[in-house]
Order: C-alpha cells, then structure tokens, then sequence
C-alpha cells in the first residue's frame, strides 16, 4: 500500500513540474540557438542560424527615450528576438515604455508572457484586471516594480507632469501583445459591426466611430 502511495506521489510531482515547464517558452535543447530570422522553415520559434557572432546578443535599442508624440502619448520599444537573434529559445526578453505626460499605454495583453516593470523616471498609475473583473491598481514611482500576470489585460497611464520610462521584462523570447481597442475595432478584415453593437450594448454609429478613429491615417 505504501508503495502505491509513493507511486501515486511521484506521478503528482511529476505532473507538478510538468504543468510549471508548459507555462512559459519551452526549455532550449542546447547551449545557443541563434535565431534565422530569414529562414523559410518553421518550427516553434526560429530556426538556428549557422554563423554566429556577438552582434547577435547585442541591442543598443532601449538606451534612448522613443518618441511618443503619438495618439496615445506612449511608445513600447521592444528588445526581443525579432532584434535580438540570440533570445532565440532563451524564454526571456525586454521592453522599453516612454510615456509622455498624459500619455497611456492602451489596456492590452500578453498572451505568451507575465510582465515585470521597473520605473526608470517619473511616476505611472498602473493596473490588471482578472478573470473576475477586479481591477487591481496602483501608482508606481522611479525604483519601484509592478507585475502584470501572464495574459492578463492591464495599462499604465502617466498622469504625472513629466515624462515617465519603464523598463519591461518578459518570460518569453516574444510574449506577443494584443491591444483591447485595436484588436476589436481595427482587425483586418474588421470584426462585423453587428458584432461589436451587441457585446458593447452600443449603435452602430458609435462603433463606425471607434472604427474611424483606428483607421490607418491616410
Ligand atoms: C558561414 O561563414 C563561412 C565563412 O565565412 C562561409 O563560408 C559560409 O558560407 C557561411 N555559412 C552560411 C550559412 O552563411
Ligand atoms: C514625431 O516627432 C518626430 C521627430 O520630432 C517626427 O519626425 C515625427 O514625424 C513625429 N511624428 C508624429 C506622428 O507627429
């Protein structure tokens, strides 16, 4: 009996382990795996890349402010493994987030990733919302850190009078991100106006107009 116990107990355990190495990127199978980005092959991630040198665990691509003289007053500048071939199969990656005063980093998710922010200047009103609808919030100042849980919608809004900047750490070589707004109201093809009347409870002028403000500017 005592046995079958054990059994029983190792099968959890290692279910256990299992379960945790499924959420995040899968582990690497050996040392580097630099990404091909031009590689016509297709496999969960990139393909390796046969010449390899330092350059491709460089970026200098988060050192300065982005411009964020834009709508929605925010830039994200991404440092993943579309710019850095050698996060390929690392599970990792970074961001760097400028808000210009007034400035919002639209509700959006990451579905591949949790997110961890670091306030590098100025001050953020930040927040997630879970499967419940409970919005949990908080304003977060230089040197201080939030964490938005992996695929869970949540926004940071500069209110303060300054530029503020984050930096952003990802478990995943490419978290993806998908934003509420342009998702619903400016896909291609668009999601059906019928569509978006009944689960916004709205007319159909007031979705024509979300739709109109996401229009690519011609
Ligand atoms: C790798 O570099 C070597 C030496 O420079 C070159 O001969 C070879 O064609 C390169 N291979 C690829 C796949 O680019
Ligand atoms: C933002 O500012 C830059 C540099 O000043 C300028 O080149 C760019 O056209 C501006 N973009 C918008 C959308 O105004």
């Amino acid at each position: 009996m005592a046995a079958v116990n054990k059994l029983i107990m190792m099968i959890v355990m290692m279910l256990a382990i299992v379960s945790i190495t499924v959420f995040a990127d899968p582990d690497l199978l050996q040392d580097i795996c630099v990404a091909d980005l031009t590689s016509g092959v297709k496999v969960n991630g990139f393909a390796c890349k046969e010449n390899i040198s330092s350059a491709d665990f460089f970026f200098d691509g988060l050192a300065k402010a982005g411009l964020t003289n834009n709508s929605m007053g925010s830039l994200v500048t991404a440092a993943n493994v579309q710019k850095i071939p050698g996060l390929n199969t690392l599970g990792v990656s970074l961001s760097r987030i400028d808000y210009a005063p007034g400035g919002l980093n639209p509700p959006h998710t990451h579905p591949r990733a949790t997110e961890i922010v670091f306030v590098l200047e100025g001050e953020l009103d930040v927040g997630f919302i879970t499967t419940a609808n409970v919005l949990i919030s908080k304003s977060i100042k230089k040197g201080e850190i939030y964490v938005f849980p992996r695929g869970l919608v949540h926004f940071q809004k500069n209110n303060g009078k300054v530029p503020a900047a984050v930096i952003a750490a990802f478990n995943s070589q490419l978290p993806g991100t998908q934003s509420i707004a342009a998702t619903l109201f400016a896909a291609t093809p668009p999601v059906p106006d019928n569509v978006l009347t009944k689960a916004f409870q709205v007319g159909t002028k007031e979705v024509d107009k979300i739709k109109s403000r996401f229009a690519p500017k011609k």
